[in-house]
């Protein structure tokens, strides 16, 4: 069972893909994490950011295991982070070099702790027209950029950065216009996907409509 979950910041593909993995027993790929890896890397050694080579080459020879070493950095989901992904993931070079690793983890999907799992649900911007456009249930979730805006301010808040609803929503619709109008693999709906849309109903609900869908379209 492979099931793509793409969408813009702040939709809700996170909660739902965990949700999904846990309930379904599928290896999770958090596709932005690779993005995050280079552009981590790039910082780490000193290297400009408008330095394509460079960020190739990092991407070129990341492994699943740097990048989950990576993972444990304190800026790797931090702003300093989050800005370098979003950099290096507009570079074609860098999406090319990244292909690879990403479609191979559908071959031999594994838990966190490494023992093997019967599928894989992948989050991220393009995993349902890239990476694995052959999945067999796509989702493309969705939410009014006010309303992502809304929850990712309140995160913010509570993790306690010094920030405001006119910043992160200034930040936000950046961000789209980036994902959105990027020269390699824009975001957009995949061919078949089920758009979803989470400012409608509360999490409860949201999480229960989609294993609905889920269960519709296995059978199960
Ligand atoms: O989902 P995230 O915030 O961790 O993603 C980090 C960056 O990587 C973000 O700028 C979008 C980009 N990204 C991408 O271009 N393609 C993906 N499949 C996933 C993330």
């Amino acid at each position: 069972m492979i099931i793509t979950i793409d969408g813009p910041a702040g939709a809700g593909k996170g909660t739902i893909s965990a949700f999904v993995a846990k309930r379904y027993k599928l290896a999770y790929f958090d596709t932005g994490m690779v993005y995050r890896a280079v552009g981590l890397q790039m910082v780490l050694s000193g290297k400009d950011l408008s330095d394509v080579a460079a960020a190739t080459e990092i991407a070129k020879n990341l492994t699943f295991p740097q990048m989950m070493e990576l993972s444990a950095h304190k800026d790797f989901r931090s702003d300093v982070g989050s800005h370098a992904a979003s950099v290096v993931s507009s570079y074609p070079d860098v999406r090319a070099a990244l292909l690879k690793m990403q479609q191979d983890f559908a071959l031999n999907p594994v838990f966190a702790d490494g023992s093997a799992a019967n599928g894989v649900v992948y989050d991220g911007r393009d995993t349902g027209t890239v990476i694995c456009p052959q999945a067999d249930l796509k989702f493309y979730i969705v939410a009014p950029v006010e309303v992502r805006a809304k929850r990712r301010c309140a995160d913010l808040l509570k993790a306690g950065v010094d920030t405001n609803y006119e910043t992160v929503l200034n930040e936000m619709k950046a961000r789209d216009e980036r994902d959105m109008n990027r020269a390699s693999a824009p975001l957009t709906k995949p061919i078949g996907a089920v758009e979803f849309d989470t400012s409608l109903h509360d999490t409860a609900q949201n999480l229960a409509d989609i294993a609905a869908i889920i269960n519709k379209k296995f059978g199960l």
